[in-house]
């Protein structure tokens, strides 16, 4: 150990969390031996997933166009990218059991991939460039088949720079083929913040985050000044004019910034609130509303007025039953709840926390009730809002007790002055992995030490949630807060841990975990 470089000992003191992941064994400094990492298309994969491979699990056949296009966001169009020319796009809907086969065919002007988010599915199907697939490039085909072993509500969306940000997103339902919740209706809600095609694009706005505050940006406004919101709307022709970072959004229930970016509209199923979606049912059915935060950087805090909301799933997978008026979703969050409906018009309101703006969709059970005004604020909003420390899993979901083999301590670091963020101070490095092994309970245990908020979502398996053990795949560290997630490495491959605020992510914020041969 004496005669290690400098360049050694570094990586030493790391604490050996973090090494180089070439795909063969190379020698350290001190002729101790990095560990290899199994390739994401490796032995390990295809047996994990023939494993999951039922006989009688159908195929399902799927066909995704990401195209550049025009889209009505409800008397307002703008150009953007989408899947099929649709916001969201189509759902896909299948069984728990099933194959799900979707051939790709890039008509966007850029490469892209799709990854589907929540799914334990085999690694080279989870489309992260340069890990697990290319880019599919512009004018490609690609076609993703892999089984989908859990139901839940799950989404979809690409994994190439900030188009997350564009019109790139649609759910992906999958049913149980034994649903234990009974329901007369189901609603698919899907929340967005919106900018692309009106004030610039995302690329332009991370372009003008990566040059940071005081480093003589667009924006003059001091902190506290400024809360966004759709009264500042740019007109279009503007775009590309700066003005896209926001400062002094504020939230008590994030624990300090909100958010990074301003945003002319927020979206409820791609509609702005004066010309929102309206979902019938009749006075007395009992809904499920699956909820999907598929925003680029807003969490939103989403009531139904006039009711209250049971939830029963988080990220999908079960929870036991609990009451509330409100729920936060970070961005990549899902929540499931079933309401039993009065009769009426309610405002399903989904308000951008900490930047003063609402969202909606219409519930109307009575064709004769006046619809609720696009701005209203429903009192549920200001009650009781459940947190992850409020939901059990359901016995079904529940991880068996065991003492993690391994803690990965992933320290969130950087900020909006230099806009750095990163995790364990490195920026994203493809070829540096935090290895595990198959077989080990591990525990995530996150420590924000940034003044704000990060939604961390890990690829390939659903943790749980400490205390409780709710079973989640993305869950809020709050600002300058700890928490630890723990889970079975049940599947191998090279997966992806990153914060779910797309330009948090794209400025470094992502790691990789990888399975060990
Ligand atoms: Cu929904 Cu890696 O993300
Ligand atoms: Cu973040």
């Amino acid at each position: 150990m004496t005669s290690m470089k400098p360049i050694d000992r570094r990586s030493v003191l790391r604490a050996g969390l973090l090494v180089a992941g070439g795909a063969a064994l190379s020698a350290c400094g001190d002729g101790g031996r990095r560990p290899a990492f199994i390739a994401p298309g490796g032995e390990q994969v295809r047996k994990a997933e023939a494993a999951r491979r039922h006989a009688g699990g159908a195929v399902r056949d799927f066909r995704l166009a990401p195209v550049e296009g025009p889209v009505d966001l409800g008397g307002r169009t703008v150009r953007t990218w989408t899947y099929g020319q649709r916001l969201p796009g189509a759902e896909i809907r299948v069984k728990a059991g099933e194959v799900i086969r979707a051939r790709v065919s890039n008509r966007l002007p850029a490469g892209t991939t799709v990854h589907w988010h929540g799914l334990a599915l085999h690694n080279d199907a989870d489309g992260v460039p340069g890990v697990t697939q290319p880019d599919i490039r512009a004018g490609g085909e690609f076609t993703y088949e892999f089984a989908v072993p859990h139901p839940g509500t799950y989404w979809f969306h690409p994994h190439s720079g900030t188009q997350l940000d564009r019109g790139l997103y649609a759910p992906l339902i999958v049913e149980d083929p034994k649903e234990p919740l009974s329901y007369d209706a189901e609603w698919v809600v899907v929340l967005d913040d919106w900018l692309d095609g009106v004030t610039g694009n995302p690329d332009q706005v991370l372009a003008e985050l990566k040059r940071g505050m005081g480093m003589g940006g667009h924006h003059s406004n001091m902190p506290g000044m400024d809360m966004g919101g759709p009264s500042e709307t740019p007109e279009p022709g503007s775009s590309g004019m700066g003005g896209h970072m926001l400062m002094g959004a504020r939230s008590e229930l994030l624990g300090g910034d909100a958010g990074d970016v301003r945003y002319p509209y927020f979206l409820v199923n791609g509609r702005i609130a004066e010309e929102p979606e309206t979902f019938r049912a009749k006075p007395g059915d009992r809904v499920r509303i699956r909820l999907i935060n598929a925003a680029g950087d807003t969490a939103f805090r989403v009531a139904l007025g006039g009711h209250r909301m049971t939830v029963t799933h988080a990220d999908g997978f079960p929870v036991r039953p609990v009451d509330t008026d409100a729920l936060l979703l970070g961005m990549g969050e899902r929540y499931d709840v079933v309401v039993t409906v009065e009769s009426g018009a309610f405002p399903l309101t989904a308000l951008a926390e900490g930047k003063n703006a609402t969202a909606r969709a219409l519930l109307r059970t009575s064709g004769a009730a006046a619809a609720p005004a696009a701005g209203v604020r429903p009192g549920e909003l200001r009650r009781e809002i459940v947190g992850y420390g409020d939901l059990q899993p359901a016995d079904s979901a529940r991880l068996k007790r065991r003492r993690p083999d391994r803690t990965v301590r992933l320290e969130l670091t950087g900020g909006m002055m230099k806009y750095d963020w990163a995790i364990n101070g490195r920026k994203y490095d493809p070829e540096d992995l935090y290895p595990v092994r198959s077989g080990e309970r591990v525990r995530l245990s996150f420590v924000n030490r940034t003044m704000m908020w990060h939604p961390m979502h890990l690829h390939g398996h659903t943790f749980a949630v400490a205390p409780t053990g709710v079973r989640k795949d993305t869950a809020i560290v709050l600002a300058n807060r700890s928490l630890d997630v723990d889970f079975d490495a049940d599947n191998p491959g090279r997966w992806m841990i990153h914060c779910h605020n797309v330009y948090h992510a794209e400025s470094g914020m992502m790691a990789l975990l990888g399975y060990q041969v």
